[in-house]
Parts: structure tokens; C-alpha cells; sequence
């Protein structure tokens, strides 16, 4: 895996891996991202299968303007006013996806809400108007390990899964962005970083305190897992009336009134591609249920029962 410094062609030679569905690490003022096509499904589930994260986390989307982030999500006159204020910056703001939103549903975890962010540094800027397209980016360091603040960290960490590194040298910050929710129920500080919860509040007024885990998962709250209107039920073999399939693999049971394949050839990097996108489709009130076949407790198959299980239990399946 090179790494490049970062000219105009080697930005734009990263962008065209990001393009053809590549990882591609790159420096922002806070630490170094694992960079993929926002848009592309299996280039995000290739970001959690490289950092080894036990969970789909919702990632961040870098933007380079805010009438980039516009286009993807509903910002009302909070989030604008801190958008005009931090932006290019260390402030990630969580708002409503918008309906039309091409953004992966894995990348955003299912949820409604996405993660936005402008970063305040010039590689990152070219590299997202090089590619044109939205760039999903948690830190690229593997789960559990310390972010990266030098490509020679990233090279270390991961130079296996990423086709490039563009090296802009030490991250000025050197600490994850702060993280904002805000949305109609109000304003919530996620994730403490560079921009101090006093400056937020100066702009969007008080802030509400973190929420706890289990209002986080209160309907109409800051939901912190996709739980689908239907029942789940989980490890199903044979079909109930009028249900829905979740398949994995080859040998694909009868009976279901439709069915959805994660991946015909029980590849789990594909089956997470097209987890959170098939659960939306299969989400209809014309079906009884979403019933899942069992998925292998290994590599990605770990992230997707971690959850398909946490989505099961916002329902009313038996789980047979
Ligand atoms: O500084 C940064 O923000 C770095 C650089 C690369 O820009 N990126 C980063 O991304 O730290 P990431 O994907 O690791 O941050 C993910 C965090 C989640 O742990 C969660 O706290 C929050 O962002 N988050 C993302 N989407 C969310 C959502 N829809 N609702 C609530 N929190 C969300
Ligand atoms: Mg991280």
C-alpha cells in the first residue's frame, strides 16, 4: 500500500480508488480517517470488516460545504447556525437523514439520523470535491487500539486493508471531533472533543444532558440501534404465515412470502453490505414478520448477529 504525498494527482489517484469502491486513509485536522464512498454499501461494510469492530457503529460523513451536508440531511436553524459558526471543524452534527439521502444505510447504521462533518483541513477538502461524493470516515486505527495521527500509525494499524494513505504529516487536533445531536427533541453534546460544550451551547442554547442508554432507545428519542416496525425472528428455519426472509446463503428455505439474500455465496462482507438496506425493504406492514436465517458467528457475521439481535429486541418477536 503506498503512501502518497498529497499532490493534486495522487489526490485525485485516491479519489478513484474511493470511486471504484476502495478504502483510502487521509489526514484531517483531528486524526487520520479510513476513508470510503459514503454511497457504496460494500466499501462501507469493508471499513468495519478492516477495523474488526464487534459492532456497526453509525460512522461520520465528511462533507465539504454545508450545501453538501444540506443535500443529504434536514438541518434546522441550530444546526445551520453551528454549521456557519465551526465549520470547516472539529464538530461532527448528528441530524435527520433526509428521505432522499443516497447515503449507505449501513454507514448510518439504519438509523434515521446521520453524522456530519466538514473537516478544516486542505487534503481532506480536495480529496472529498475530487471525488464528489460523500466520505464515510471513522478513525483508521483497528477497534480498541489508539486513533492515528500519522500515516506511519495508519500504516502500522492497517496498511493490509487500505489501498493508499495520503500522509498531510501530524494531525493538528490530534483528538476525535466533538459530536452533536440536533434535532427536534433539542441538542445533546455525544461526544466531548476540540469544540467545548460551553461554545456549542452559545450557539443552539442549553444543551440537554448525554441521555441515558435506555432513553437513547426511546422511540422519537436519539435512537442508538435500528429496530425494525415488524417483529425479528431470529435462527429461522421453516416459514410462518405470511412472513418475510432474511436469507444467507445457498440453501434458501420455502414458504416465505418474499425474500431478501444477504449474500447468496455466504460472503459476511457482502452480507453486511446489504443488512440495513434489506431490513428496510422487508420493514412492511403487509408482512407478519422478518424472519432471519442463522448467520455465522465469525469475522463480519459477529457485527451483524450483534445487530440483528439488538434489532430483535425493540420488537415482539418470540424468536423461535
Ligand atoms: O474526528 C473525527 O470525527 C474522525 C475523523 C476521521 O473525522 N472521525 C470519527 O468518526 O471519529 P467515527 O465514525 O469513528 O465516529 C463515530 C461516532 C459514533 O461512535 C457515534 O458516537 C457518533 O459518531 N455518531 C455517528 N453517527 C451517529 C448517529 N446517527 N447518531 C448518534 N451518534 C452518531
Ligand atoms: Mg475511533
Amino acid at each position: 500500500m503506498p503512501i502518497y504525498a498529497p499532490i493534486q494527482s495522487t489526490i485525485e489517484k485516491a479519489a478513484a480508488l474511493l470511486a471504484e469502491g476502495d478504502l483510502v486513509a487521509f489526514p484531517t485536522e483531528t486524526v487520520y480517517g479510513l476513508g470510503a464512498d459514503a454511497t457504496n454499501d460494500r466499501a462501507v461494510a469493508l471499513v468495519f470488516k478492516a477495523k474488526a469492530r464487534p459492532q456497526f457503529n453509525p460512522l461520520i460523513v465528511h462533507v465539504p460545504s454545508v450545501a453538501a451536508a444540506e443535500a443529504l440531511a434536514e438541518l434546522d436553524d441550530r444546526a445551520r447556525r453551528l454549521t456557519q459558526r465551526f465549520w470547516p471543524g472539529p464538530l461532527s452534527i448528528v441530524v435527520k437523514r433526509r428521505t432522499d439521502c443516497p447515503v449507505s444505510h449501513l454507514a448510518t447504521a439504519g438509523l434515521e439520523t446521520i453524522a456530519l462533518r466538514s473537516p478544516d483541513h486542505h487534503v481532506a477538502q480536495a480529496l472529498l470535491r475530487a471525488l464528489g461524493r460523500p466520505i464515510a470516515a471513522p478513525s483508521a486505527n483497528v477497534s480498541g487500539r489508539l486513533s492515528p495521527t500519522t500515516a506511519e500509525h495508519v500504516a502500522k494499524d492497517l496498511g493490509r486493508h487500505v489501498k493508499a494513505i495520503l500522509d498531510g504529516g501530524p494531525c493538528r487536533i490530534g483528538l476525535e471531533s466533538s459530536v452533536v445531536a440536533c434535532l427536534p427533541e433539542g441538542a445533546w453534546l455525544l461526544r466531548p472533543g476540540a469544540i467545548s460544550a460551553e461554545s456549542i451551547a452559545e450557539v443552539v442554547g442549553p444543551l440537554r444532558p448525554a441521555p441515558a442508554a435506555d432513553v437513547a432507545r426511546a422511540p422519537g428519542m436519539l435512537q442508538s440501534h435500528y429496530a425494525p416496525a415488524l417483529p425479528l425472528r431470529l435462527e429461522a428455519g421453516r416459514a410462518n404465515a405470511n412472513e418475510a426472509l432474511l436469507a444467507f446463503g445457498g440453501q434458501v428455505p420455502n414458504g416465505f412470502a418474499t425474500v431478501r439474500n444477504l449474500s447468496p455465496e455466504g460472503n459476511l462482507t457482502e452480507a453486511a453490505a446489504h443488512l440495513f438496506a434489506y431490513l428496510h425493504e422487508l420493514d412492511r406492514p403487509e408482512f407478519s414478520a422478518i424472519a432471519v436465517m442463522p448467520i455465522p458467528e465469525r469475522d463480519l457475521g459477529i457485527a451483524i448477529n450483534d445487530r440483528l439481535r439488538r434489532a430483535a429486541q425493540g420488537t415482539t418477536s418470540t424468536g423461535i
